[in-house]
């Protein structure tokens, strides 16, 4: 290591170790007092201080004008929830389900007696949902009683006769005991002089098992409920009688997680009796003390998680059901929204080695596709490529009109959808099965469509699933990508095409409107006036199959539609009205189909093809984002597969 380096690694040593001392309150329980005095947020609930601590990083209405906004409306109050934007995607839903339970368990409602469950499939997010709440409450402190292994509040100090004029002075409410370990003390050591008692402040941490606990499932043989209560320490046994504080071990998840976040993996692989903890922790909110000391208050969140196989097994036992009542379960489906589902796969890849990898354009789309499509329920209205359109909030055009499938019926329909299918994990696999495969710094949708081939021969079990799924990977998807990549070669040979296809559109536009309004109008570049030009309009139109008599409708909607954008000041792109967006597209890629087929396919080119074919690939390259290598490998892969009638 350079001298240089050493100084600067020293120099971070230093910065994060003066950081640290932060000075945290350490003072007298009298002390305390004046601080909750000045201000009583200091003594909040657990869960009060979780909800804020997530909602302190903002909170947002969806905005009307988002496309996913009216893919929202119905049902659910849904938000967006800055803390987790940029890590989850698509579970908008989920994550206002989850802040509306702390809402109003910070509130003291009903919820905060109540264990929050996340059931859903396998790869859904469950445990990363939970991972990330966690982290929310690593940047709080609490007050708590100095030395007091649960860490209790300050306040349970107050004895039960003063309580009532306290809680009038502080405005607090003043709920539960101190620990025996802690009234020990108090008798003990302080000679019951509560308002001496040292009180001192900490952070949350999980590593350092303050206020963060988390219980991993158990095998039958090692469940003990000593990992959530603690345990008598045995040695001291001989020292002590038997319900002296001074013997216990208060080291359990229930006595860790006290003021902070109780967390249960996996939840239901533990025995029923070891969970039975659970009902007095929640709704009395007290735990039992191992041996015979006193039940211990306990406030803190109960986090958990399970798969929906766990869920109906643990339902079905009626012996369940006074804990059945004590949780609050929110489904945690997949993601259905392809522009969600690719994020999820751009976030996973930057964090890990493969960042550097190049992923040609399309690849995660490809690998998306598959996966939203192995979740999604047949429909009746439409076909499943459709369905992931409109899921996805695109216009899906047909008849020269956006096709009117309301999204809500679709969902209606599809019972329980989104929990099952293919998991993001398997398409994580396919991904790095893809890029260690090859022996190329570079992979493409043809690989990512090979490696899920793959996967899904080894990895699924079942014979129907598999079936499906590799017909729609070789079916659908292969087919949807080879009208892509046409799209995007033709695309690709015309120079200028975002402006070409802006002009096409402006002038469609004026012709429209002077055909509809019975006027003349005024050429734009001539200043001429002359009569709309209808042999341009139908040459337009016939892209999308308007023709005879549809035509007079479809271009009073073009017009009105525009004017009525256009009175609400917003801007007017070719790509604002997706049926004439789709006509113009289709204009202008079947005027250079052709050349686009000769040039791309033949082997031997003249100069002008040979200038016409190092230009298309530079766009690529340029514009679209391919690699020389990923370039030369979707052409070929297009000249092998795309044209095969000609
Ligand atoms: N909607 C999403 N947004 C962002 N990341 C996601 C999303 N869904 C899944 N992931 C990522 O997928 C990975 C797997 O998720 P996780 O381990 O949380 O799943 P799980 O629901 O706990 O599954 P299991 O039941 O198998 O334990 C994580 O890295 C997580 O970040
Ligand atoms: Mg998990």
């Amino acid at each position: 290591m350079s001298k240089d380096s050493t100084a600067k690694l020293l120099n971070l040593i230093e910065k994060q170790r003066n950081k640290k001392k932060k000075e945290k309150f350490s003072g007298t329980f009298l002390d305390y007092l004046q601080i909750v005095q000045k201000d009583s947020t200091a003594a909040k609930s657990a869960h009060k201080r979780l909800y804020e601590s997530i909602l302190s990083h903002g909170v947002e209405k969806f905005d009307e004008s988002d496309a996913r906004y009216s893919r929202f409306k119905s049902g659910t109050n849904v938000k967006k929830y800055e803390y987790f934007s940029n890590e989850f995607f698509g579970m908008e839903r989920v994550v206002s389900k989850v802040m509306n339970f702390l809402k109003s368990a910070a509130a003291k409602g009903e919820e905060s007696r109540q264990v929050l469950l996340l059931m859903g499939p396998v790869g859904a997010g469950k445990s990363a949902l939970v991972e990330h709440i966690k982290t929310a409450l690593e940047s709080e402190t609490f007050y708590h009683l100095k030395d007091d292994p649960q860490r209790g509040d300050p306040l349970h100090l107050v004895p039960r006769s003063l309580r009532k004029d306290f809680e009038k002075i502080l405005g607090i409410e003043i709920e539960g005991d101190i620990s025996p370990v802690a009234r020990y003390r108090l008798l003990e050591d302080l000679d019951g002089k509560y308002e001496n008692y040292p009180v001192i402040e900490s952070t949350f941490s999980q590593r350092a098992r303050r206020g963060i606990a988390v219980v991993p499932p158990m095998d039958a043989n090692s469940q003990d409920t000593s990992v959530l209560i603690g345990t008598e320490d045995i040695s001291k046994l001989d020292l002590y009688p038997e319900d002296d504080p001074r013997i216990l071990s208060l080291n359990g998840a229930f006595n860790v997680g006290n003021r902070g976040i109780v967390e249960f993996v996996e939840i239901f692989k533990n025995e029923i009796e070891f969970l039975h903890i659970i009902l007095t922790a929640t709704q009395e909110k007290r735990i039992p003390s191992p041996g015979k000391n006193a039940m211990i208050h306990f406030d803190g969140v109960i986090l958990s998680h399970c798969n929906e196989a766990e869920w109906n097994r643990f339902k079905s036992e009626h012996t369940n059901e006074a804990i059945l009542d004590r949780i609050l379960k929110i489904e945690v489906p997949y993601v259905l929204e392809l522009d969600q589902e690719i994020k999820i796969y751009e976030k996973m890849i930057n964090r890990s080695d493969f960042k550097n990898i190049h992923i040609a354009p399309h690849t995660l789309k490809i690998a998306s596709m598959f996966a939203i499509m192995s979740r999604m329920k047949e429909s009746q209205k439409c076909d499943i490529l459709t369905k992931l359109k409109i899921y996805n909030g695109d216009d899906v055009i047909e008849k020269g009109r956006v096709k009117k499938i309301d999204i809500n019926d679709l969902k209606e329909e599809a019972y329980r959808e989104g929990m099952s299918g293919i998991s993001t994990r398997f398409i994580m696999k396919s991904i790095d099965s893809a890029i260690s495969d090859s022996d190329t710094n570079y992979i493409t949708p043809m690989s990512i469509m090979d490696s899920l081939i793959t996967q899904v021969k080894e990895q699924i079990i079942s014979e129907d699933d598999k079936t499906r799924y590799l017909e729609i990977i070789q079916k659908i998807i292969r087919d949807e990508y080879l009208s892509i990549l046409e799209t995007e070669i033709a695309k690709a040979f015309i120079t200028a095409y975002e402006e070409q296809a802006q002009t096409l559109f402006d002038s469609y536009l004026d012709n429209a409107e002077c055909y509809t309004t019975n006027e003349k109008f005024e050429d734009r570049v001539t200043k001429e006036e002359r009569d709309p030009d209808e042999q341009f309009m139908r040459s337009i139109e016939e892209q999308i199959g308007i023709t005879g008599s549809s035509r007079d409708g479809f271009r009073s909607d073009v017009t009105a539609y525009m004017f009525s954008k256009m009175r609400r000041g917003d801007v007017i792109k070719y790509t604002s009205y997706g049926p004439l967006k789709e006509a113009i597209e289709s204009y202008l890629i079947s005027s250079v189909k052709d050349i686009a087929r000769i040039v791309t396919k033949s082997k031997t080119r003249d100069d002008e093809q040979r200038k016409k074919h190092s230009e298309m690939v530079e766009t690529l390259i340029e514009s679209y984002g391919y690699t020389e290598d990923s370039a030369q490998a979707i052409l070929t892969y297009a000249s092998n597969n795309l044209w095969r009638d000609s």
